[in-house]
């Protein structure tokens, strides 16, 4: 069988994360999460209080970031490493949330991004989650999965998440950062949420975790054979 990539694009809280982990576990390809990235060098950003109209500021701020992914065997996952320090659950928290779409949107934070992207993915065997990996980072991925749900489905998974770690939140809350970042994400000038025209879609609305796998097992079974 062929070594392939994988792409899983979509809006935020899908369960594009969950379904490209399980699928690269599956497959015993490497899963990397591009939305983590954005995240690390936006809490790089927030801690070193850079403006993002400010271009020098930014080109600096991204010549001191070093990105890595290592491999936690307490949780068999890979947590985000930012400048070799363990930001995996600082990245997910809201403050990060609240600012990483216009961080990702600007066109230095991209160039950096989709650059670092394209070299993890150069050995193939891969699956990478986010919002323009088959349209710019692998417009030439052998499999690219849209992966969509209801909106009302997304902020009540997205809400159930937070809860367990902070009680406080509120589901109002939750749907507006949603918002937001679709709107963002969706109507960036560079490299914006779009749908590749080769993309296969991926309604999970109704499916279970099992079933969303299944389905996209196949397809990429289809692909390592072909
Ligand atoms: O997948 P996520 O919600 O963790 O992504 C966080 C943010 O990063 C999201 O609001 C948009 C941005 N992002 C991006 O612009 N491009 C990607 N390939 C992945 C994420």
């Amino acid at each position: 069988m062929k070594k392939i990539i994988i792409t899983l694009d979509g809006f935020s809280s899908c369960g594009k994360s969950t379904l490209a982990r399980q699928l690269a576990k599956e497959l015993n390809y490497v899963f990397i999460d591009s939305g983590a990235m954005y995240r690390a060098i936006t809490l790089y950003f927030i801690r070193e209080h850079i403006d993002c109209n400010n271009t020098e500021q930014v080109k600096r701020a991204l010549s001191e970031v070093n990105l890595s992914f290592e491999y936690n065997p307490l949780t068999g996952q890979s947590d985000m490493y930012l400048n070799d320090e363990n930001v995996e659950l600082l990245i997910r928290e809201m403050v990060v949330s609240e600012r990483v779409s216009e961080v990702a949107a600007l066109k230095e934070v991209r160039e950096f991004g989709v650059a670092q992207q394209q070299q993890m993915g150069i050995k193939k065997g891969i699956v990478m989650d986010g919002r323009d990996i088959g349209t710019t980072v692998f417009p030439d991925a052998e499999l690219k999965i849209f992966v969509t749900a209801d909106p009302a489905v997304r902020v009540e998974r997205r809400f159930k998440e937070l809860y367990e770690k902070n009680p406080a939140i509120t589901i109002e809350e939750v749907k507006r950062n949603l918002e937001m970042r679709d709107y963002v994400d969706s109507n960036r000038e560079f490299s914006p949420l779009r749908q590749a025209a080769d993309a296969v879609v991926l309604d999970n609305s109704d499916l279970t975790k099992a079933e969303q796998l299944q389905i996209a097992l196949q397809w990429a079974r289809e692909k390592m054979l072909g």
